[in-house]
């Protein structure tokens, strides 16, 4: 009984010696009776591989692979005037102004660098909404649909599958989102919002204004006063 007694006496010990010390902080190097995954076999970016004929760990590129986000980007960093436009004109790329609120109109400035040194005008014109228009049907429309009102094809499968995770994507045609200063829903498309992906590795910042306006367009076109609709327009809708 007492051999018994000492026996369980040492377990216990053991145990809360072991497992009653897990979590406290120390600066001791840890003892490690499982290594769980903080030691493990791994390739590594520079790493040295004698399995492969180059002797890499890195394998390269397959051939036709797309690169994520601006794929010059690395040819640029090194140039003189690399980001010197971002620098000069912060809003452009941020959609916040100075003092960090949300620009209320679109930057008046563009990010392209004239001779002379100044910042080309942004204008919203056709030729931005063309812009927009081509982005928003490749980036938006399978969610937000065509007319900016939710329902796009990813909504329409989702009913089917029954999958409830993207039903809430949001009517951009509710009257909060076109109150939404100009700089908001650019920074929503660049970063994102809950369960919304940003876009901002995949649209320039002059296409993420673009789009901002060509969703103004869509939103207008769905609830336009009629004393902004052309005569000659009017005519052709009884
Ligand atoms: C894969 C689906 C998907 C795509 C593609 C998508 N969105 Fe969204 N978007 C969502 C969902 C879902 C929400 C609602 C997020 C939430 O609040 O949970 C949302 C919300 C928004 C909002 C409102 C954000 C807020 O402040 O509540 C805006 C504006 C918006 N999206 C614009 C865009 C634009 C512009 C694009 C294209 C560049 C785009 N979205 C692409 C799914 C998507």
């Amino acid at each position: 009984m007492n051999r018994y007694l000492t026996f369980l006496a040492v377990v216990v010990v053991a145990v809360i010696g072991f497992f009653g010390l897990q979590g406290k902080k120390s600066k001791d190097t840890p003892v490690y009776v499982f290594d769980d995954m903080d030691y493990q076999s791994k390739y590594k970016p520079q790493g040295e591989n004698t399995f492969f004929a180059d002797g890499r760990d890195a394998r390269p590129a397959v051939a036709g692979t797309v690169a994520r986000g601006t794929g010059l980007e690395p040819l640029k960093v090194f140039a003189a005037d690399y980001r010197r436009a971002e620098s000069l004109n912060p809003s452009f790329a941020t959609g916040k102004d100075a003092q960090g609120n949300f620009l209320a109109d679109f930057p008046t400035k563009s990010l392209t660098i004239l001779a002379g040194g100044e910042l080309a005008p942004f204008t919203v014109d056709a030729k931005t909404l063309a812009l927009g228009q081509a982005k928003y049907q490749i980036y938006c429309a399978v969610c937000h649909g065509q007319a900016a009102d939710g329902n796009g094809i990813m909504k329409v499968r989702s009913a089917v599958e029954g999958d409830v995770a993207i039903v809430s994507i949001a009517n951009l045609q509710q009257p909060l989102f076109r109150a939404y200063p100009q700089g908001q829903v650019f920074d929503v498309i660049t970063n994102g919002k809950n369960t919304m992906l940003g876009y901002g590795d995949k649209l320039s910042p002059e296409e993420r204004w673009a789009v901002v306006a060509y969703l103004r367009a869509l939103q207008l076109s769905q609830s336009c006063p009629p004393n902004l609709v052309p005569a000659a327009l009017k005519a052709t809708v009884k």
